[in-house]
């Protein structure tokens, strides 16, 4: 984001002679201090924009009536009488097929690129007015960008009592003021976010408090996840009820969500892959959301600016009026989404952290605890105690030429037909952890969490959606509601098994 330059040192000399207003003054969007709650049972549509954007605040989950999914069959598509292969793995920059090692590496390097507030020679502008880090880099990047990091973030808002006969959940969700991520960071002190309440600001003190922590989450082989098919996932959850290991209690969630880039006057949909919450199945959406929700940089997915707890921040905003700039020399072949505006991203840098995710390697294993003995026990009983039900160990993606992403994706050959091993299911469970917050898969999506992908879980160091817990054995005695017969099964082990386990997980 470096063309702005000289528009910008402009702008930001008004900019700071303007911004002399104070926390309240700057107290207006969305500035109704006892918002109603939400409708529970509403069922409408919600595709208008939000200020937040999407998968930052609370929707009402989506049908596949309201939003279809793509069938993303096989039509067109390119049919090869080769099996499937594995996916290459690695944790060194080298890409997959998709694009070549310098391309790689460049992209890298914007992945990498700390954007500041004010764009200079070396460094892009945009930063803020609240914000999370100032690169992508900052929180995938152990050991290498694309992985993932120690790094937390903040969600909160409350629980609304609605009362409602049993069985059934009596609380709805609200989202905090302005969407329920709560940035760390802002360029102004007047502007900085914290969980409610904030007296000063007159946001003030709120019954059914909900806060959570978020741990950042590896990118490495995502490109892959990105191309299973719909009816893959779909199909792992209409399995899971019947599997009698588990006691028949695993039933995950498949999430519709829609597709940024498909646009919104006629939504199309996927089944939500990626976030804690499912809440984005395209990587360019995800992409567009953090350079929003992370780093405050807007982009023609996102164009309007995070609020401070709901406050306006314009007043301290660098580049004022996003929605009003227009995309810079427009890239061939045009990248999907509209293209007419593109906020602070003119440059069209969500498309270079997406080709940048997309050819990444898949996570690989440490060669040496792999071929333990003790490591290929714990695989083994991994499977028998029923880890394996939700911590699905293979997967393999769509054909050559099938075209995802509500349209805008065509898988290409480097991920086409490839075998994966994320020992997860990318589906909701409540395994009585949930974190209480709601974001675009509805009110049911409240108390559930995504299976962590098990992959590479080796170099994170802080388990669990939150961050909790510290050790593996700590994070599997956390697994109770779907997975508290699994949970069963595993303290009904040998010490020793158990601890086979456990060096499985640390292979993996
Ligand atoms: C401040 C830390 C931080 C920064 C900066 C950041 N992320 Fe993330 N990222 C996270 C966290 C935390 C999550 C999990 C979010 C959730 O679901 O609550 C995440 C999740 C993701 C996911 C989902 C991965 C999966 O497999 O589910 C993608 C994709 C992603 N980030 C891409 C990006 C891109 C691209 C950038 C730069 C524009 C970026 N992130 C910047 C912390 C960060
Ligand atoms: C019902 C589905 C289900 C079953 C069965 C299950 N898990 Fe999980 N697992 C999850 C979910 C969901 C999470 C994420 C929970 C959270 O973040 O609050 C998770 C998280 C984990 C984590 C933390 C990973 C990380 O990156 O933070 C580990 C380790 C783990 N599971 C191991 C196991 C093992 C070992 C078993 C078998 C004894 C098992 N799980 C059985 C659903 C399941």
């Amino acid at each position: 984001m470096r063309r702005f330059k000289l528009l910008l040192v402009a702008a930001v000399v008004s900019l700071f002679t303007a911004a002399v207003v104070t926390n309240r003054i700057a107290n207006s969007q969305n500035g109704s201090k006892t918002p109603s709650p939400p409708d529970a049972t509403t069922t409408t549509q919600n595709t208008s924009k939000q200020p937040t954007g999407q998968a930052n605040v609370a929707g009402p989950g989506l049908t596949d009536e309201q939003c279809p999914i793509d069938p993303e069959n096989c039509d067109g598509c390119i049919v090869t009488i080769d099996g499937p292969t594995e996916a290459p793995t690695g944790f060194g920059n080298e890409p997959n097929a998709l694009v070549d090692q310098a391309t790689h590496d460049d992209d890298r390097a914007t992945f990498e690129t700390r954007d500041e507030i004010l764009p200079s020679d070396t460094q892009g502008g945009g930063l803020g007015p609240v914000y999370n880090a100032q690169a992508c880099s900052e929180c995938h990047q152990n050991p290498v960008s694309g992985s993932v990091s120690q790094i937390n973030e903040q969600r909160a808002g409350r629980n609304i009592h609605v009362g409602c006969r049993l069985p059934c959940d009596p609380f709805v969700f609200q989202d905090a003021p302005g969407g329920s991520l709560i940035n760390d960071r802002a360029i102004d002190p007047r502007i900085q976010e914290r969980v409610p309440p904030l007296f000063s600001a007159g946001i003030g003190e709120r019954d059914g408090e909900v806060h959570t922590f978020r741990t950042s989450l590896n990118l490495l082989g995502d490109g892959f996840v990105e191309a299973v098919p719909n009816e893959t996932l779909l199909q792992i959850a209409a399995d899971q009820p019947n599997d009698t290991v588990s006691g028949n209690l695993v039933a995950g969630e498949a999430v519709i969500v829609p597709i940024e880039e498909a646009g919104h006057d006629t939504p199309r949909c996927r089944v939500g892959r990626f976030g804690h919450k499912d809440q984005h199945a395209s990587l360019l959406s995800f992409s567009g959301d953090a350079y929003l929700n992370e780093m405050g940089i807007t982009n023609r997915l996102f164009l309007m600016e995070n609020t401070s707890l709901g406050r306006d921040v314009s007043a301290f905003d660098p580049i004022p009026n996003d929605a009003n700039i227009d995309c810079g020399p427009v890239p061939s072949p045009t990248p999907p989404g509209q293209i007419t505006k593109c906020g602070e991203d003119p440059e069209f840098d969500i498309d270079t952290f997406t080709r940048f995710m997309r050819a990444t390697r898949a996570p690989a294993r440490d060669a040496d605890i792999s071929a333990t003995a003790e490591a290929q026990a714990g695989e083994e009983l991994f499977h028998q105690v029923g880890c394996a039900v939700c911590h699905v160990d293979t997967l393999v993606t769509a054909r050559e030429g099938v075209v995802i992403n509500g349209g805008t994706f065509t898988v290409p050959k480097a991920l086409a037909q490839k075998i994966i091993h994320p020992f997860g299911d990318f589906l909701l469970h409540d395994i009585g952890t949930g974190d209480g917050i709601v974001q675009n898969g509805g009110q049911t999506t409240r108390l559930k969490i995504r299976t962590a992908p098990l992959w590479g879980v080796r170099v994170h160091t802080r388990l669990m959606h939150d961050g909790a817990s510290v050790t593996f054995m700590d994070a599997i005695l956390r697994h109770a509601g779907e997975a508290e017969i699994v949970r069963q099964n595993f303290e009904a082990l040998t010490p020793e098994e158990q601890t086979d386990i456990i060096i499985f997980l640390e292979s993996l």
